[in-house]
């Protein structure tokens, strides 16, 4: 049995520990494995392709990133190519893909990755590539898993972050407006703003309303507490309004998001008159060490994608249903991408101890 890993779309802490619980498992079955560098660009002759043993994953559990690199243009299905003119076309590689992965002698694939390598993954599926995945993602956004590794650490980096904003806002009774990861999704905003205690909030499922937000900040100002701590998803928007987007992407990436809390924070400076300061947190949250429940949650899923290979169980992503792993069809957590309810009881907690949604 020869088996090949591959890490697709934006790194994740925990990767690593995937990697290794994997390929300790694989072989202690007595399986050969392989890695697939940067996504499937080395089954497209654009990388390598490595063999995988105990030697290859030491030491490697406790670090972010990821030791098969990974790309967010590496879709086979439309991959982009440069024309003699310079400009770029997308062209569908899958079947050149697939031939090399048979080539190779791969027997089946187990891809680590976001919505878009799942989306991927569907479609080798649906052309007959044995495929199991396992879902990662900083932005907690899969359906069907309770969480996925990465989002707890990136959490921690955004808390531990906010801390030390409370700590300089209150010095000079300022507004700090901070930007958080996640895309579509607020849960990183969500989580990090109620345990680091913010006082407003701002989602892309709860569109905001500028002056509500301005009102929690002035009836704070009222009551003595001269600060206050924005924290605002990179996807949220006002009300009747759209998502930022910064900059141009390249060929084959997705729109990126970014860049609201500096206007966020010159809009609540002029309709309150406070001294406003904003911060991009931006890709630490990507990085550094995995804390501990990454760390398992990942070497569990590496260790149950074997399983899944083992049973045959092709077309899968693995899931965390407290307290097991368990396997669910990919044609199911595709469906629709996992949102914050609004009347989930993170929401309404936070809602009751005061902080303000904006809305
Ligand atoms: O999906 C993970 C994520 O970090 C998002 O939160 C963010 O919008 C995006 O990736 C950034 O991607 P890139 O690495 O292309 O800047």
């Amino acid at each position: 049995m020869k088996i090949a890993l591959s890490t697709g779309g934006g790194d994740a802490p925990g990767l690593n520990a995937v990697i290794r619980a994997a390929v300790l498992s694989a072989v202690s079955r007595g399986w050969e494995v392989c890695g697939i560098k940067r996504g499937f660009a080395g089954l497209l002759g654009e990388d390598e392709v490595i063999a995988l043993d105990e030697r290859s994953v030491r030491g490697i559990a406790h670090l972010g990133g990821t030791i098969l690199r990974t790309t967010n243009r590496g879709n086979p299905f439309s991959y982009p190519r440069k024309r003699e003119d310079g400009s770029t076309v997308e062209v569908d590689r899958s079947d050149e893909l697939i031939a090399n992965a048979d080539a190779l002698g791969i027997h089946a694939i187990i891809s680590i990755g976001g919505d878009g390598s799942l989306g991927i993954a569907k479609r080798l599926h649906d052309k007959g590539v044995r495929i199991v995945c396992v879902p990662k993602t900083i932005d907690n956004d899969i359906s069907g898993t309770i969480t996925t590794f990465g989002f707890d650490t990136a959490v921690n980096t955004a808390l531990e972050a906010i801390d030390k904003l409370h700590t300089t806002a209150e010095s000079h009774d300022r507004v700090m407006v901070m930007e958080v990861m996640g895309r579509n999704a607020g849960f990183i905003a969500l989580h990090s703003g109620l345990a680091g205690t913010a006082d407003v909030i701002l989602i892309p499922e709860i569109p905001y309303d500028i002056d509500r937000v301005c009102d929690k900040i002035v009836a704070r100002d009222r009551v003595g507490k001269k600060f206050s701590i924005v924290v605002i998803a990179e996807g949220a928007f006002p009300k009747g309004g759209r998502e930022s987007i910064r900059g141009a992407s390249l060929p084959g990436e997705a729109k990126r998001l970014g860049g609201v809390c500096e206007e966020l924070a010159m809009v609540i400076q002029q309709k309150t008159g406070k001294e406003c300061r904003s911060l991009t947190l931006g890709h630490l949250q990507r990085g550094g060490q995995p804390t501990g429940y990454d760390r398992l949650l990942a070497a569990r899923f590496g260790g149950a994608a074997i399983k899944a290979v083992e049973d045959e169980q092709w077309g899968t992503m693995l899931a965390l249903q407290s307290p097991h792993i368990v396997t669910l069809p990919l044609d199911e957590v595709l469906r629709e991408p996992k949102r914050v309810e609004p009347n989930h009881d993170i929401v309404l907690t936070a809602r009751a101890i005061g902080i303000s949604f904006g809305d």
